[in-house]
């Protein structure tokens, strides 16, 4: 079964296709943060029109690249929800479309669990995940601990009280005066940081249990930062502090999460999984504990087309598709 995906749930045109017996054939990305950088943030209303520009090009594209033509899909996957309405109608009114057109069923897919599966288009040294697993969805807009029993079953073990650690990330890069996306420019600032040089709590990781929260290291970053110098030298070493923290806490919390489920797998996805002192502290925890941690490559962290085709594609094979309406969900739980 050849299913295209579709992703526009915020500033990214992501289009894949995924095939049940060759894999992944081919994926575009459009990035629109150059659009946005001058706002400081995402604008919804650009981000639609955006998609509306990008979307059939990029389609094109990736059925070029896969060597196929458009008579060839079996189906059509898109993301449904979470994200910004007008950007999602997008996808959902082009994919309802092109569905309708060919005659193959369309599913809209969650958003968060593309995500959750995105390690699993990956083959590590040990072959891929597989369920039962632990999931730990780090992004923009989520922070999220799951016990993944089954794909399609999954409980929920723990999750943010207040900012996500993506939305930490852009924020204290925001307050220290980085543009936007500020995420990746702390994290990179982060690189040139002392470790010790200035030290964050690790919030919540005092007590028992799996739940986050962010919202107050960001203000501890905000007040050392304010009484800082406020030099070059010392935006690295407070990025560095503020990063160390985050990654910590994730990880304090990832361990405790595998030994509440029993699970010796952890999976990791979403856009701080991109983050390369995440990783290397999940895996040296992983080798330290005899189980093991999997990533999606870093651009299929963030949001792209081939976690949606292939969350689609799992979800049509097993028999599942939705009715022709165009509908989505913009506030939508997993
Ligand atoms: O999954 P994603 O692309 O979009 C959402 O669904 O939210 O995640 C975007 C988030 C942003 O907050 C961005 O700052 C963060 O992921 N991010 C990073 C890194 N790369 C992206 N945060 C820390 N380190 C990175 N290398
Ligand atoms: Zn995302």
């Amino acid at each position: 079964m050849k299913v295209l995906g579709i992703e526009t749930s915020c500033d990214e045109t992501g289009v894949a296709v995924y095939d049940t017996d060759a894999g992944l054939r081919a994926h575009a990305l459009y990035s629109q943060i150059a659009l946005h950088a001058e706002y400081g943030g995402v604008v919804p209303e650009l981000a639609s029109r955006d998609h509306v520009r990008k979307l059939l090009p990029l389609i094109r594209q990736t059925l070029a690249e896969a060597g196929l033509g458009i008579e060839d899909l079996d189906g059509v996957a898109y993301t449904a929800g979470p994200g910004l309405v007008g950007a999602l109608l997008v996808g959902a009114g082009v994919a309802r479309a092109l569905a309708w057109a060919l005659e193959v069923p369309a599913i809209g897919v969650h958003h968060m669990e593309g995500h959750l599966l995105a390690p699993l288009l990956e083959d590590g040294p040990a072959g891929r995940p597989q369920p039962p697993f632990v999931a730990l969805l780090v992004s923009g807009g989520h922070t999220q601990l799951i016990h993944v029993e089954a794909i399609g079953r999954y409980r929920l073990l723990g999750e943010t009280l207040d900012d996500a650690a993506g939305e930490a990330f852009d924020k204290t890069a925001k307050l220290m005066g980085l543009p936007y996306p500020g995420g990746p420019q702390l994290a990179m600032l982060a690189e040139r940081g002392r470790p010790q040089a200035f030290r964050f709590s690790r919030p919540m990781t005092d007590r028992p249990g799996l739940d986050f929260s962010f919202s107050g290291l960001k203000t501890q970053v905000l007040l050392a930062w304010r009484d800082s110098d406020q030099s070059d030298r010392t935006r690295a070493d407070v990025a560095r502090g503020f990063e160390d923290a985050v990654v910590d806490t994730l990880a304090i919390k990832c361990g405790r999460a595998l030994d509440a489920s029993g699970c010796d797998t952890l999976v990791v996805a979403g856009g701080v999984g991109a983050n390369k002192r995440l990783r290397a502290r999940l895996q040296a925890m992983a080798e330290q504990r005899g189980g093991r941690v999997a990533f999606p490559r870093p651009a299929f962290c963030t949001d792209n087309g081939a976690m949606i085709a292939f969350a689609g594609a799992l979800r049509l094979r097993a028999g599942q598709h939705d009715d022709a309406s165009v509908r989505v969900t913009p506030r939508w739980d997993m």
